[in-house]
């Protein structure tokens, strides 16, 4: 894929593809889960073709969404992992809110925030595939009593509410930070947006003679100029 000239790569092509294969399946499951959770939302149904094929599809989402995420953590990892920057960070969350910059910590490649969703939804994910697992009626049924099931579809309820909380964040904050979509769907940035964003990991770049979107990726890349 080609990139305009001077701009600083954020996510690669296949970062992005697997980002919103993962977002598809998030919504489907979302809608389809919605639907099974209470009968006022069952009408959502219609959308899968009636509850019986919902029913069989939503299981099936969960194990792509599953891989999908698994993908997005080797992908992301490194870059979520959490620094003393982000506790100072997350402590003048205040003055973030109020878009000033006097007093906020430098940000590497992802924000506090950031790093909690990626972390939230590393653990509710795998928890959400276990115990789905374990009302998975069809194939996994007889394997437990009904007491299990029970729990497992309380925690399942539990993990899928919070998730979608999570969730909701995550795409309020991708649209109140301008430019941020765009760095999902066209995988670039401008210098101003990643010094403006996320200044820490515009320096490591800068230092490395890099354009993105890891210090390593970038070897054979056009240098990022050093100030925006
Ligand atoms: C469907 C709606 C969604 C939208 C509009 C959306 C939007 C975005 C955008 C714009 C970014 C780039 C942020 C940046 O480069 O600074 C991003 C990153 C990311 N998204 Fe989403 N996303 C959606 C769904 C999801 C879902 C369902 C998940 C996980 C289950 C997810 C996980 C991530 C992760 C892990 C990152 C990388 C940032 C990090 O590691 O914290 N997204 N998303």
């Amino acid at each position: 894929m080609k990139y305009p000239e001077g701009s600083i790569v954020r996510h690669a092509t296949i970062t992005r593809i697997n980002h919103w294969i993962t977002a598809l399946c998030f919504v489907l499951l979302m809608l389809s889960g919605l639907a099974m959770f209470h009968p006022l939302l069952f009408w959502l149904s219609n959308l899968f073709g009636g509850g019986q094929w919902m029913r069989a599809v939503h299981p099936w989402i969960g194990v792509v969404l599953l891989f999908s995420y698994a993908g997005l953590i080797v992908q992301f990892w490194r870059d979520n992992l959490w620094t003393a920057d982000d506790t100072a960070w997350s402590l003048s969350i205040g003055r973030v809110a109020l878009n000033e910059e006097e007093g906020v910590p430098e940000v590497g490649r992802f924000n506090a925030g950031q790093k909690f969703v990626f972390w939230g939804m590393a653990l509710l994910i795998p928890v959400l595939f276990l115990t789905g697992l374990v009302i998975w009626e069809v194939y996994f049924g007889a394997l437990t009593p009904i007491p299990v099931q029970r729990i497992a579809v309380l925690l399942h309820s539990l993990c899928a509410i919070t998730a979608i909380l999570i969730w909701v964040v995550h795409v309020y904050a991708a649209l109140w930070i301008r430019g941020s979509m765009h760095a999902m769907t066209q995988g670039w940035v401008t210098p101003g947006w990643a010094w403006r964003h996320h200044r820490k990991w515009f320096r490591g770049l800068a230092a490395a003679g890099s354009r993105g979107p890891v210090p390593e990726a970038g070897r054979h890349a056009t240098p990022a100029r050093k100030e925006p």
